[in-house]
């Protein structure tokens, strides 16, 4: 191939991306619109792996959406999804500490466990069971086409599992077994949510042409910023770069304080040439609602010793109210599993229902 064609075959690549990323924007809003006028005829399930704490990019990312959403009467189900842990680390170590406290962090955000379906993946068998039929749906090139796979699979540095190759598939069916027809995710999630309603599409062609079993879900992508972690590459605990919402006022002001900055005493705001001071503004700016330009030109010739004040001061007044429940809440670990065994019976019966009707559809009740 000559390097023309291969750059045109690139870029003809890119443009499909985005072609995708724009129809499901589109759908997004369109869904968004409709959800505002008739919450109750919604069902969203959304999720998490619980490989550790949550953090502000969480927060403002997804968390805070899930409460809005919950409050405003959606039938709202957020699933912790242990088995997608293990698809590209081997161990599931801390994996207990890790769900509980997942439970905690939404408790303490507002989630409410009477309106909102809080379960793991290991504890809903019918659950994953739909697994066999979705499978037989996709063919290998298209889980292996899958560009979100593809980074994970290269960031591991492990060989591609099994279960990495197909978990779009099982997340497939964390969506459909409870008929979620909105899915809040971020960007990366998206060539799953497609292959979700793709397996929806195929089982009800297949199987169901008279009465659809299965919806097919819109993705709900986040209008919020990416919150950049503290040293202005992306947030994430790996680096070290990250507020979580369980951590103390010390431990944030300590994190604040050894974040990078640069030699230019005078604060500007501009997260191209200067992105650690902007990192620093830009969470300013979310957790006081204000213009991260506004707080710039207020700190001025002050330095990056007064702006870490600030942020410091606001991050931890932001999150007080949070980490004061999570604490309460905390005393009481016995009703945090009290609330996940109720999350997972409920899901257990709505995810037997709907494997009985995938029987029904497939002639498999004898
Ligand atoms: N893959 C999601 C993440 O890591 C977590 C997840 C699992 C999920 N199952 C889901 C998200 C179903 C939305 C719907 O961020």
């Amino acid at each position: 191939m000559t390097d023309d064609t291969q750059e045109q075959q690139i870029t003809a690549a890119g443009n499909e991306m985005s072609a995708s990323f724009l129809a499901a924007k589109k759908r997004s809003d369109a869904t968004l619109a409709k959800l505002e006028e008739n919450p109750g005829k919604f069902t969203m399930l959304t999720g998490d792996r619980p490989t550790g704490r949550l953090h502000l990019g969480h927060y403002f990312g997804s968390i805070r959406e899930r409460v809005a959403m919950q409050n405003r009467g959606v039938n709202s189900n957020i699933i912790i999804a242990d088995y997608q842990v293990i698809t590209d680390r081997d161990t599931t170590e801390h994996i207990e500490d890790n769900v509980l406290n997942l439970v905690l962090d939404y408790m303490a955000a507002g989630i409410d466990p009477n309106k909102t379906m809080i379960f793991t993946h290991s504890a809903v068998p019918a659950e994953n069971q739909l697994m066999l039929p979705f499978l037989s749906l996709v063919t290998e090139a298209e889980l292996h086409r899958n560009p979100t796979v593809k980074s994970e699979m290269e960031a591991s540095g492990h060989a591609l599992t099994g279960l990495l190759l197909t978990y779009p598939v099982h997340q497939a069916c964390d969506i459909l077994f409870c008929k979620a027809n909105v899915v809040p995710i971020g960007k990366d999630n998206l060539p799953h949510v497609e292959i979700t309603r793709t397996i929806a599409r195929r089982f009800n062609e297949r199987y169901a042409k008279k009465r659809p079993v299965f919806p097919e879900p819109a993705a709900i992508l986040s209008e919020a910023p990416e919150i950049p972690g503290l040293d202005g590459r992306k947030m994430s605990k790996s680096y070290g770069n990250s507020i979580m919402l369980g951590a103390t006022a010390e431990e944030t002001a300590k994190l604040i304080k050894k974040s990078p900055t640069d030699s230019e005493r005078r604060i500007t705001f501009d997260p191209i040439a200067r992105p650690q001071v902007s990192a620093l503004l830009t969470t300013a700016g979310l957790v006081t609602g204000r213009d991260p330009k506004e707080i710039a030109e207020e700190i001025g010739d002050s330095g990056a010793g007064a702006l870490k004040q600030y942020v410091i001061e606001s991050v931890n007044e932001f999150l007080a109210p949070h980490r004061e429940r999570r604490v309460e809440l905390s005393k009481d670990m016995d009703s945090i599993r009290d609330i996940l065994h109720d999350g997972n019976k409920r899901a257990n019966e709505i995810a037997n229902e709907t494997l009985e009707q995938v029987r029904e559809a497939m002639g498999m009740r004898y």
